[in-house]
C-alpha cells in the first residue's frame, strides 16, 4: 500500500464557533491507483490533500505512507518523505517565476541532494511534451497548459510514490484541461505512477481509475 489514510478529523476555528471539515474520512491507495477526489466547494478536498500531503496535520486519525506511521512531531522526516515520497500539483502551478522551465524541474531534485538530474529533467519535459526550446525560457513566458506540464514534471522528478493534484486543470481551457489529464493517465499507465487528484470537472474523474466524493467530511463512493 502506498498511502493509508484512517478516520482523519480536522476542523478550524472561525470566530467562535468550529467548522468540522473532515470527520472520520478515510483512503487507502495501491499502486498504480488514479483516484479522483470530487465534492462541492468548501467539502474540504483541499484540507484533505494537505493533510496527505503532509503539508498539514490532522486533529486525529493515522496516515501511513509507504508502511511508515506518519511521524509528526519530527520535520526533518516530514520534509525528507515531502521531498522523495509525494510529488504535489497545485491550481496556480506554484512554480518559481525568476527560474527557466528546467530549473523548476531539477529544483526539487536539488532539495534532496541530487546536483545531477538535468538529464531526467530533460527526459520528463520532453515525456510531458514540453519542446527542448522551451528548456530555458523562464516560466512565466509560458501558458497555463504549458506551466501545468512543467509542474508535473517537476513532481515526477523524484519519482514519488504518488502525486496529489488539487484541481489541476481548473485554470485551463477545455482543450488542456483534457490534455493535463490524458497526460496524468498516460504517465499512470506508463510508470504505475499513483495519482490522487481534486477535482470539480466530471471529465477529469471520469478518466481516472475511481472517483470517490467527499461529503459531511467522509468519503465515499
Ligand atoms: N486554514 C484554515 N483556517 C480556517 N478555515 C479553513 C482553513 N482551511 C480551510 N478552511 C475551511 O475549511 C473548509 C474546507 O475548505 P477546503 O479549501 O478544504 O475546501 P475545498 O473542497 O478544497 O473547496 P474548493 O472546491 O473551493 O477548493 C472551508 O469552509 C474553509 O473555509
Ligand atoms: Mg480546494
Amino acid at each position: 500500500m502506498i498511502l493509508k489514510a484512517e478516520n482523519i478529523h480536522k476542523s478550524f476555528k472561525s470566530g467562535e464557533s468550529i467548522i468540522n471539515v473532515l470527520n472520520g474520512a478515510s483512503i487507502y491507495v495501491e499502486r498504480s491507483d488514479m483516484v479522483a477526489i470530487m465534492g462541492v466547494s468548501g467539502s474540504g478536498k483541499s484540507t484533505l490533500l494537505h493533510i496527505l500531503g503532509l503539508m498539514d496535520r490532522p486533529d486525529s486519525g493515522k496516515i501511513n505512507i509507504m508502511g511508515e506511521d506518519v511521524q509528526y512531531d519530527d520535520e526533518e522526516w516530514l520534509a525528507h518523505k515531502r521531498n522523495r515520497n509525494i510529488g504535489f500539483v497545485f491550481q496556480f502551478y506554484s512554480l518559481m517565476n525568476e527560474l527557466s522551465v528546467i530549473e523548476n524541474v531539477m529544483l526539487p531534485a536539488m532539495i534532496g541532494g541530487n546536483f545531477n538530474a538535468e538529464k531526467r529533467a530533460e527526459e520528463l519535459l520532453a515525456d510531458v511534451g514540453i519542446e527542448r526550446s522551451m528548456f530555458k525560457k523562464k516560466v512565466y513566458k509560458l501558458s497555463g497548459g504549458e506551466m501545468q506540464r512543467v509542474a508535473l514534471a517537476r513532481a515526477l522528478i523524484n519519482t514519488p510514490d504518488i502525486i496529489i493534484a488539487d484541481e489541476p486543470t481548473a485554470n485551463l481551457d477545455k482543450q488542456s484541461s483534457i490534455g493535463i489529464v490524458e497526460l496524468m493517465k498516460r504517465i499512470n499507465e506508463k510508470y504505475n505512477q499513483s495519482f490522487i487528484i481534486a477535482t470539480h470537472s466530471k471529465d477529469v474523474a471520469c478518466q481516472c481509475k475511481r472517483i470517490l466524493n467527499l461529503n459531511k467530511g467522509m468519503l465515499i463512493l
